[in-house]
């Protein structure tokens, strides 16, 4: 049977202020290419090509950024809703959508290395109500803890103080159309949400079988800033160098991506590195695991272990920047002029280190 896709893409992503102030979290770039993109590809790879995205009030950007999905060979469906008010509550909003099929849901901002053809395989194969992924983590504590007896999920608790295993929500998930009675059935929660695990245990408690599936490779959702370093890490360690733009008296050691119309001169750079379109970088050093986005101008500074997005400038910085992520058109300039200080004009709930 056909399965549909289903992305959720709105939220508030207050952890990504401020950048998420003027834009929406899964249109951050990893390695240049914004974290929403990466699951469109896995549901088409999968061959999902009816996705749903559910959208917020990033709703014209999310759509000016995607399109209709031609670009994929895919057709998308916008579907507004009303508030952030959980994932459960973003099944509710499409079930219009998804009428009678079962479907693949993903979360807009989670990125997963091993893709989701497998996964939609044995889900088709094994036929259970829903397909759930889970991985081994650390800090059960801080995700949506499963219990399992076998092949089979027994029991779901949101940030268990007491977990009883470490195995976390991963934040992709299949059902078939026996999920819809239960977001509609579900309360909100404590936080006011309505929660997906609810709605899983909703399905436990109706007798229906969920069946698990532990992650082998690395999954991340980028809602916080480390995360969204370590993708950005991740994602390049597999990618393949290539030189499109103009290198002048620089030394390019490691995989390097250094896109058309990007200018490099005077410079060391130490890949893994991606350097967008129309980008010039001058007498500075780009160390490892640093993404550079398109018209962005960086002269006479080193960076490393960072994100820059597009038309930044960063400017005789006098020390190396790394672990940062850079919003869009921002500015960082050495003043020439006394009082020698420091002059910052910054948004609500940025965060500034220095030396
Ligand atoms: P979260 O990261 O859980 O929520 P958020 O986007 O509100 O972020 P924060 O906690 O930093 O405020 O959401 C996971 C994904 O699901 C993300 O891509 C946003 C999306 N989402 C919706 O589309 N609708 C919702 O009601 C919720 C809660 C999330």
């Amino acid at each position: 049977m056909e399965l549909k896709g289903l992305i959720l893409s709105g939220g508030t992503g207050t952890r990504l202020r401020p950048i998420t102030h003027t834009s929406a979290k899964q249109l951050v770039p990893v390695a240049n290419k914004p974290v929403l993109f990466y699951g469109i590809e896995a549901l088409r790879d999968a061959g999902i090509t009816d996705i749903g995205i559910i959208v917020g009030d990033t709703a014209p950007e999310i759509e000016a950024a995607v399109g209709d999905g031609e670009r994929w060979g895919v057709d998308i469906t916008y579907i507004p809703q009303e508030a952030p008010l959980g994932l459960a509550h973003a099944v509710l909003t499409a079930e219009p959508f998804l009428s009678d099929s079962s479907f693949v849901m993903y979360l807009g901002d989670n990125l997963l290395r091993e893709g989701i053809s497998g996964l939609v395989e044995t889900f088709q194969q094994s036929g259970p109500d829903a397909l759930i992924l889970l991985q081994e983590v650390p800090n059960p504590e801080a995700y949506g803890v499963a219990e399992c007896e076998g092949n089979t999920v027994v029991r779901l608790v949101e940030k268990p103080a007491q977990p009883k295993s470490n195995l976390a929500l991963v934040g992709i998930y299949m059902f078939t159309p026996a999920i819809h009675e239960c977001t509609r059935a579900i309360k909100p929660s404590a936080r006011g949400e309505l929660e997906i695990t609810d709605a899983i245990q909703c399905l436990i408690d109706e007798g229906k079988r969920v069946e698990p599936h532990v992650v082998e490779g690395w999954w991340k959702d980028t809602g916080k800033l480390e995360d969204m370093l370590e993708a950005n890490r991740l994602i390049l360690d597999a990618l393949e160098g290539e030189i499109k733009g103009t290198v002048e008296d620089s030394e390019i050691h490691g995989r390097v991506i250094i896109a058309e119309g990007a200018h490099i001169s005077h410079c060391t750079i130490r890949g893994p590195v991606v350097i967008g379109e129309r980008t010039i970088v001058h007498d500075s050093y780009i160390g490892p695991y640093t993404s550079i986005d398109a018209d962005v101008d960086i002269r006479n500074s080193e960076i490393e272990h960072s994100i820059i997005l597009a038309q930044s400038k960063v400017m005789d910085l006098g020390g190396r920047m790394e672990g940062s992520l850079i919003g869009k058109n921002v500015r960082i300039v050495r003043l020439d002029h006394k009082p020698q200080a420091f002059r910052f004009m910054v948004g609500d709930n940025s965060w500034i280190g220095i030396v």
